[in-house]
Order: C-alpha cells, then structure tokens, then sequence
C-alpha cells in the first residue's frame, strides 16, 4: 500500500511540477525575492495600479493572512489571486463597497482568491464551478472558469463576466492574475441573495496568520458541505489528498 501512495504523491508532485514552464513562458519574472516565500503584496505593489485591492486586503487582513498561508509549507496547492485594478473597482456603482459590512468585504476579497495554484493551461483540469476562499460561512462561493482559444480566461461569477490575459506572476504556490473587473460575487450581489449581512460566523475568531490552515482546501471551512456543495468539493478533496499524502511521506 505504501508504494502505491507514495507513487500517487510522486505522480501528484510531477503533474504539478510538469505545469510551472508553461507558466513561465507567459509570465513576467517572479516580482517577489527568489528566497523565501512570496508576498502577494509586493507583487501587486510593484505591478502597480492595485492601490484599492490592495487596501482592502490590508483592511479586511486578507494580505497577511495569504501571505502566511503562502509561508506554510502544509499549504501545498498554493493560491490564485484574480487582481482587480484601480480602474475595476472605480467602475462599481458608487457606494458598493462601503454597502458591504465587513464580514462580506471579507468575503469580497476571498471571492477572488482561489485554494490552488492554476497556470492558465492548468485551468483546464479545474472543474466549474470552482470554490473560491470565500467559501464556508454561508455556503460555496464559486467561479466557473474557463479557456478560451485565444489563451485567454474567461471568469464568470454568475453577476460579472471578465476575461483574463495578464499573468502577474505564476510561480507556485502563487500565481496573480490581472481582472480589469471587481468579481462581485453572486452570493452577495445575485438576485436572490439576502439583503441582510451574515452573521453566523462572527462569533468564530479570526487569528489572521496564526490559523492559516482553517482557511485551506481541508480545512475546517469545507467540513460539513451538503449536496451540490459536496459534489463541488470533490476536486478539491482529491488535489487536498494528494498533498496531505505527499506531505506525510
Ligand atoms: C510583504 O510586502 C509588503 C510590501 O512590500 C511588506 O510591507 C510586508 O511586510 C511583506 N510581508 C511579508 C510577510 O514579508
Ligand atoms: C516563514 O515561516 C518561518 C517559520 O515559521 C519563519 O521563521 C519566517 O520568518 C517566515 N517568513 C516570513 C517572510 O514570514
Ligand atoms: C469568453 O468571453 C467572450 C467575451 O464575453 C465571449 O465572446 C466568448 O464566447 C467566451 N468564451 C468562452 C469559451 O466562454
Ligand atoms: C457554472 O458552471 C456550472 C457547471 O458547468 C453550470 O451548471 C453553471 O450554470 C455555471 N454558472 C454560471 C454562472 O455560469
């Protein structure tokens, strides 16, 4: 049985390994430092033009969470950040932002985060809808995501369509996309969603960087899904599988 583990894990390495040149080769370098892990922050800084995302990371603690999640070796898939410009978040109807409580701008944030490292070919394995961060405290937050043929994304939240060319940088455990649309969720700004702010989990603690792996494709957030959620989530639990099995071996 080892052996048969321990081959899963190698072949789960190797796939993910044998994705990162394709990557390269439409990627700029890599903006953060070659040692240590990289820094969301610093990459959106330097790539410029992602002041307002880049404050509301820091207000909702979203860049410091990311940024220890991005040093956690545990984390193995890695993360996609979807960067919306200045220029995206200017376009919403004025007030949108601050009609959001901050639990949903909280939410907002992490709806344009994914659990998983993605080149844009490696998108094609991703299966729709694909969960996003925000997932967990009032069910599935999703994306349905897919290639077109001009090697472009096309990003879907069921309220916003964008298309993504522009690879900020995609060296795992980190690759940043550049959106030139703020991804409204549909869970906060679909029809049907509830006018009132959730609540349920603000008696939950937040720690911020010291509880990084609650927030992680295994985490506690994707314990209890039921039906259709739980079918979403069986990408997720076979790439989580495969990393748990590699990081014990
Ligand atoms: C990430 O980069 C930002 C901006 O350069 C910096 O302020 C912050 O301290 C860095 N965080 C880590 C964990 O290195
Ligand atoms: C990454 O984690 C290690 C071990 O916990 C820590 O020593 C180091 O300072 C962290 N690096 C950054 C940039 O946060
Ligand atoms: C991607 O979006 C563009 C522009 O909205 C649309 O014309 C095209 O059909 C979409 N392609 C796919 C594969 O969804
Ligand atoms: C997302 O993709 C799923 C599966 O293909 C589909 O059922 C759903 O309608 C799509 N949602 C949107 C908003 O395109």
């Amino acid at each position: 049985m080892a052996p048969t583990i321990r081959r899963i894990a190698v072949a789960a390495a190797f796939l993910a390994m044998a994705a990162v040149p394709a990557a390269l080769a439409q990627a700029p370098a890599p903006a953060a430092t070659p040692s240590g892990p990289p820094n969301v922050t610093a990459i959106l800084e330097k790539a410029g033009q992602y002041t307002t995302f880049i404050r509301l990371m820091k207000s909702t603690q979203q860049d410091t969470q990311l940024n220890s999640q991005l040093n956690n070796s545990f984390n193995g898939n890695g993360y996609t950040v979807f960067a919306p410009t200045d220029n995206a978040f200017n376009n919403l109807k004025p007030g949108t932002l601050n009609s959001l409580t901050q639990q949903q701008q909280v939410s907002l944030v992490q709806g344009h985060v994914l659990p998983q490292f993605y080149t844009f070919d490696s998108f094609e394995t991703a299966s729709n809808p694909v969960r996003t961060q925000a997932s967990g405290r009032d069910g599935p937050y999703t994306l349905n995501i897919t290639a077109n043929t001009n090697n472009q994304l096309n990003v879907s939240t069921g309220v916003v369509d964008v298309t993504v060319n522009n690879a900020l940088s995609a060296v795992k455990p980190l690759a940043v996309y550049s959106v030139d649309k703020v991804l409204l969720p549909f869970e906060l700004f679909g029809a049907k969603a509830p006018a009132a702010a959730p609540t349920a989990s603000e008696g939950k603690p937040k720690k911020g960087g010291s509880s990084a792996a609650a927030s992680g494709p295994a985490g506690s957030d994707d314990s209890a899904p039921t039906g259709a959620a739980s079918a979403r989530a069986v990408g997720w639990s076979i790439a989580g599988l495969a990393a748990v099995l590699g990081y014990l071996l």
